[in-house]
């Protein structure tokens, strides 16, 4: 009889009393497929080797994936992340160890591209000091003519990276009749064209943008990307959104340059320290809508990263390349296909 091929999922899929943290990740799927087995790990961060050592594949939610995650057996073929972010995964580690790196793009694209029209919308409608105005009834109406919302068609929406989030934007904006820019110096040509994005320098970027929103991913070359000197090229009416990471915005320049009012406001679904510091100034202000790093988080994105991780398992399970691999260099090695054939030879390709 053929082993199963058994699937971990980590300790943090289950509450204390064992009910699922995600009710809306549906593990049927995953349970009732031919051949699996499938087991919640003991909560453990990072998790440690020898719980892993008589598994294939890994479901990791929050719990950190280090090198002393890595099992000895071998036997580990695929850790895929509950979400994009994998700054809790130790890559090289992975890499190293013949391990594919699978996240979730499929899952969030819709729901974070949702959360930044959200704020776009909020922060152009005045949503927030409408809702506080109405609640203090007669001296609220009176003022109601000093908060006039911007409204949207011809204004000009831009945006920091064109991937898989900031294109999904571009596409559920199109009926707005905005004009559409970005920066990405990697940006897929062919995407730019045809939703009919202009793509620009980034000093154009931070000057033309009536909306600004940022979604690239964090790294060396982005921390701090939106500082003090590109915030003072926006126009005192822009807004500047951010879904992306906290730390690609300086945050203490963006505070300054709300109080200063040099531009009209923001939206942050992120921040540079999540939790924040409860004395953080940018937490006083009238003319920031917050969000605890959740904005995306609804039942379609919780189901939807959980039904891609179940696809990626599944797919490895059957000798089939996952999608959504960030180490693809694993792809090449020949410790890697050979596992994967085997795989195929065990429960058909
Ligand atoms: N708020 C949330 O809950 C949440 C959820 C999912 C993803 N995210 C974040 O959203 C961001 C975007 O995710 P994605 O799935 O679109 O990633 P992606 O990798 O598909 O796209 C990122 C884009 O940024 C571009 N880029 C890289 N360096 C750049 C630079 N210096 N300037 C401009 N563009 C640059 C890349 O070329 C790419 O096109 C990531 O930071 C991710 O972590 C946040």
């Amino acid at each position: 009889m053929t082993a199963p091929f058994r699937v971990a999922l980590s300790g943090d899929f289950r509450k204390a009393d064992g009910s699922p943290t995600f009710p809306d990740f549906d593990l049927a799927p995953l349970m009732s497929a031919p051949g699996v087995e499938a087991a919640f790990l003991e909560s453990a961060s990072p998790l440690r080797a020898e719980q892993l050592e008589d598994f294939d594949a890994l479901i990791l939610l929050a719990h950190r994936f280090d090198a002393g995650s890595v099992p000895a057996s071998g036997r580990l073929a695929v850790v895929a992340r509950f979400g994009v972010g994998y700054d809790t995964v130790d890559v090289e580690a992975c890499t190293n160890a013949g391990i594919a790196l699978v996240i979730t793009p499929d899952g969030v694209r819709r729901p974070v591209a949702v959360s930044i029209v959200t704020l776009m919308l909020a922060l152009t409608g005045k949503l927030m000091v409408k809702d506080r105005m109405t609640r203090e009834a007669a001296p609220g109406y009176a003022r109601r003519g000093e908060h006039m919302g911007v409204g949207l068609v011809g204004r000009t929406l831009g945006s920091l990276g064109i991937g898989n989030i900031g294109a999904e934007l571009f596409r559920l904006a199109q009926p707005f009749d905005m004009t559409f820019i970005a920066h990405d110096p990697y940006a897929d040509q062919a995407v730019a064209a045809e939703l009919g994005i202009e793509l620009v320098g980034i000093e154009e970027l931070f000057r033309r943008a009536d909306v600004l929103s940022v979604s690239c991913p964090l790294t060396p070359e982005t921390r701090h990307i939106v500082n003090a000197e590109r915030l003072a090229l926006m126009q005192p009416s822009a807004y500047l959104i951010n879904t992306a990471r906290g730390p690609i915005v300086d945050q203490k320049a963006l505070t300054a340059a709300l109080q200063a009012r040099s531009i009209a406001g923001a939206g942050l679904d992120v921040l540079e320290d999540e939790p924040p510091d409860p004395d953080d100034p940018i937490l006083t202000l009238d003319n920031v809508i917050l969000a605890p790093h959740a904005l995306c988080w609804t039942d379609q994105c919780f189901a939807g990263n959980g039904a891609a991780d179940v696809r990626a398992v599944l797919d490895v399970q059957h000798g089939r390349v996952p999608r959504g691999v960030v180490n693809r260099e694993v792809l090449e090695s020949e410790a890697w296909k050979r596992r994967l054939a085997d795989y195929g030879r065990r429960f058909g390709g």
